[in-house]
């Protein structure tokens, strides 16, 4: 950049930020028999992807890993602060939280192996760069046509797919704003934390992210993950 020293400065300044890995979740739906974060994808135990692509990235400082309560050891010797989680999503990030002094956290899945360090220095840029946001989303456009379905199985409307996103982590917060949106909040029915955020009324903003970054849930997202994990590592041109 042109310009007279010191000029830039301020946004080249950025302020520090914590990534917390929430990787607590015991993994009914994949049925493996250990917490999933622990299971193998592409050759590494899950969280392994999400910790790597956390430490690579330039704009994270520190990982903090919420893990299955009492279940640290399994996580072995990594460059992150481990901290046990809870018996839902959002009491493992209230846990995680409290290690947290930061400004800004990232909020990550552990079952999401496909994240990039691009993608978590982009979402953390978003809100660097919105002063009115109090969160910013990774999300993907939705392909499919989405309708709304009665119970009785008859099509009641068809949504506008311009306007619908499927969500994603990571997602960055004000600290601040979503400790108090967790302690206020409908935890028990929130899937992500962006939520709690919206339903406390504050402004929730989306930043485009590739579909591959997929969530693994099911067994046969294992091989999915694993086929996009090798192509990722086997080509220079991102997903
Ligand atoms: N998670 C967590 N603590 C919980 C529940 C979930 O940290 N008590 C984390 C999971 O480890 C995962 C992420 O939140 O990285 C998304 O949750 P999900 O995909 O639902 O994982 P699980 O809850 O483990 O899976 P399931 O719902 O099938 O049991
Ligand atoms: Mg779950």
């Amino acid at each position: 950049m042109s310009g007279g020293p010191g000029q830039g400065a301020v946004s080249n300044v950025a302020a520090p930020v914590t990534a917390l890995i929430v990787a607590a979740g015991s993994g009914q739906r994949l049925g493996a028999g250990v917490p999933k974060a622990l299971v193998p994808v592409g050759g590494r135990p899950m969280y392994q992807w999400s910790l790597a692509a956390c430490l690579a990235a330039k704009l994270i400082d520190r990982v903090v890993i919420a893990v299955p309560p009492g279940g640290a050891e399994a996580f072995g010797d990594v460059d992150a602060e481990l901290v046990d989680g809870g018996a839902s999503r959002s009491e493992s990030v209230a846990a995680g939280l409290e290690k947290v002094t930061t400004e800004l956290v990232l909020v990550h899945d552990a079952a999401r192996p496909l994240v990039t360090p691009e993608l978590i220095d982009a979402a953390v840029e978003e809100l660097e760069g919105d002063p009115a946001s109090d969160a910013v989303t990774a999300a993907a456009p939705v392909i499919d046509t989405i309708k709304r379905v009665g119970p009785d199985g008859v099509v009641r409307e068809t949504l506008d797919r311009s306007e619908l996103r499927s969500i994603q982590t990571p997602q960055v917060f004000r600290t601040e704003a979503l400790r108090r949106a967790i302690a206020e909040g409908d935890v028990e029915n929130a899937t992500d934390d962006a939520f709690l955020i919206e339903s406390a009324g504050g402004r929730v903003t989306v930043l485009n992210a590739p579909a591959t970054n997929i969530k693994v849930t099911v067994p046969s997202d294992i091989e999915l993950a694993t086929l996009l994990l090798e192509a990722a590592t086997n080509s220079s041109n991102p997903l």
